[in-house]
């Protein structure tokens, strides 16, 4: 008792001397445990020597304009209006020690932290808690944002918390022949991005953005930084695609950089669903073309809203050769040369972002927030081809009907599907499948989302018998807290059983593998949330 209060009162003193931002004066009267609990992690933070303007509690001036940083749904904007807790705490880190320590004082003092890189979680989980006792810190690494090209062997050491702009931006400037398979939100995290195994607009040709992580720095729940060396396989294997959050906090990642010639090709087609069915034919052809050992270098995400279908293409080559085969194979979606666009690799990324062919790289490096709109998203895999009755449902009964719902369809095959193992990785979606499916709805305000609601559970139920099925395969990085959440036991563990319901589905077969790995690195349950991966204390 007595040295807790002593130890409050220093870390008060601390505050009170080292910084003016703070104005913290935890209230006596308030409950037990938790401010003193905090009092005592910020005092620990402190006398690990970070700055006290990167510590900030909810009475420091920038708490809000910091914590609204990077989120990019207006649903978690304020923590009424969904019922979760706000952290007690940010933590700024700018310094891998500064990530140590925040673990090491958050263990000691039994502060949960939610890991946050870019923000862009679909659930919010990298800045809010669903439990309403949870007393946690946010450790935010937007500050970690470092990137070091190695020219020389092609690789390049990125910081979690630069975003795939930043990313594309240090490569393409670096040497127009290089280039990274990332995803087409120039926001997003690289941090969460790569722990969710990352999707993009080159993963035919190139994998995922996991399967090109050669290292990583990774501060475990002990504190320590570990390589890939000293973490061994069996983590190293969990990080590249395990989701975020479950196994430590990783610092910075080795990436293997692609070569794309000094021109890429890409190009836009809007179908609309007319009189000729033209959006219809060139969808059902589309989905018959993916496994066809047709053109890995090309890559038509499509984008369904309305009564337009949107294939967004990228190729990785020139655009006579392109031209060709699309005449050859892929009539229905009449392209042709005046369509392209030869663009170095990063111009192309920022076309893929803006639909503007003079849109300049740089735009690429905003950080951006939304607090504006909300948005809810739902998964799912298709293994066979829905085929043209099923696309002509969806135009008529859903996205004609509601201009804020959205179909965004990645196509898989080539090596992210048929070169690379469903067990290389934690990504089980390879081997066999055709396209992921990401449904979104947004909303504004409180008035549209009743109707949100009923669109976005309608199209999914609908969808139901067309996708994979035991399980119904669903992305980590496209985060669904309705396809189940985490249970605590009576060990203060999160239960494997309650695990399996929502991570059978975004892992498979990897999921038994990603909770031994859990239960042997972090056995504790420290890093944890709603969908973390639980302990299993057993081999494989
Ligand atoms: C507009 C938009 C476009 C998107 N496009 C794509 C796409 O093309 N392809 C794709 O694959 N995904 C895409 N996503 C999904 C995106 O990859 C995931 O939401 C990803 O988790 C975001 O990473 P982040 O760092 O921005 O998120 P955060 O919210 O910061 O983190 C996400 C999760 O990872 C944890 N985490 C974050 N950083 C770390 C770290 N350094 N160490 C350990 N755990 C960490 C967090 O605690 C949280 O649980 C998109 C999302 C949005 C909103
Ligand atoms: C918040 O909780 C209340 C009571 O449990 C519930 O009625 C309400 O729908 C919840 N709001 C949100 C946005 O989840
Ligand atoms: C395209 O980008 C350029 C350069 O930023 C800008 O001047 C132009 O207005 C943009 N065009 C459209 C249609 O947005």
């Amino acid at each position: 008792m007595a040295a807790a209060t002593l130890s409050r009162h220093v870390s008060l003193a601390f505050l009170l001397f080292f910084s003016n931002l703070l104005f913290f004066l935890p209230s006596p009267s308030s409950s037990a445990a938790s401010p003193s609990a905090i009092d005592d992690f910020v005092s620990c933070l402190l006398s690990a020597n970070i700055p006290a303007d990167q510590v900030l509690t909810p009475t420091s001036t920038s708490f809000i304009s910091v914590l609204t940083s990077s989120v990019q749904n207006a649903r978690f904007a304020t923590s009424s209006s969904s019922n979760a807790t706000s952290p007690a705490c940010i933590v700024a880190a700018s310094d891998v020690a500064h990530v140590q320590s925040a673990v090491r004082c958050g263990r000691r003092h039994v502060i949960r932290l939610r890991v946050r890189s870019g923000g862009h979680d679909y659930e919010g989980l990298s800045y809010r808690s669903l439990r309403s006792d949870d007393v946690f810190a946010v450790l935010d690494l937007a500050r970690l944002r470092a990137v070091r090209v190695r020219a020389g062997d092609a690789t390049a050491w990125v910081e979690s918390g630069a975003t795939l702009g930043e990313l594309y931006y240090s490569i393409g400037k670096s040497n127009p022949g290089f280039a990274f398979p990332g995803g087409a939100c120039p926001t997003v995290g690289v941090g969460g991005y790569l722990s969710g195994g990352g999707i993009g607009l080159m993963m035919r040709k190139f994998g995922l953005g996991a399967d090109n992580v050669l290292d990583a720095m990774l501060v475990n729940a002990d504190g320590d930084v570990l390589d890939r060396g000293r973490m061994g396989e069996d983590l190293f294997w969990a990080i590249r695609g395990g989701g975020g959050e479950s196994f430590g906090v990783v610092v910075s990642w080795r990436i293997k950089l692609s070569m794309v010639p000094s021109t890429v090709t890409v190009f836009n087609i809007a179908k609309t669903v007319s009189g000729d069915g033209a959006a219809v034919a060139a969808l059902a052809k589309w989905e018959n073309l993916i496994l066809q050992p047709f053109m890995p270098e090309l890559t038509i995400r499509v984008v369904l809203q309305g009564n337009t279908a949107l294939f967004q293409s990228l190729y990785i080559g020139g655009c006579g050769r392109l031209a060709a085969s699309m005449d050859a194979y892929f009539p229905e979606l009449g392209m042709s040369r005046s369509d392209c666009n030869e663009l170095t690799w990063l111009r192309a990324m920022a076309f893929i972002t803006t639909g503007n062919i003079t849109a300049p790289p740089e735009d690429m490096l905003r950080r951006t927030n939304n607090l504006g709109t909300s948005v809810k998203s739902k998964s799912d895999y298709v293994r066979r081809a829905i085929g043209a009755t099923a696309w002509t449902s969806l135009f008529t009964n859903w996205l004609s009907r509601n201009n804020n719902g959205i179909l965004i369809l990645e196509p898989h095959g080539g090596v992210v599907g048929a070169v690379v193992p469903d067990y290389a990785t934690p990504y089980p979606h390879r081997a066999g499948v055709l396209y992921n499916v990401q449904y979104g709805v947004f909303w504004w305000g409180d008035d549209g989302v009743n109707a949100a609601r009923r669109w976005l559970d309608g199209v999914y139920e609908e969808m139901g018998p067309l996708v994979s099925s035991d399980p119904r395969e669903a992305f980590v990085n496209y985060r669904d807290l309705e396809i189940g959440e985490n249970e605590i036991g009576e060990d203060g563990l999160t239960t494997y059983e309650s695990g399996r319901r929502w991570g059978e589905r975004y892992f498979m077969g990897n999921f038994r593998r990603l909770a031994v790995v859990k239960g042997r690195v972090d056995p504790g349950d420290y890093f944890r949330n709603e969908q973390s991966i639980p302990p299993l204390f057993q081999s494989y």
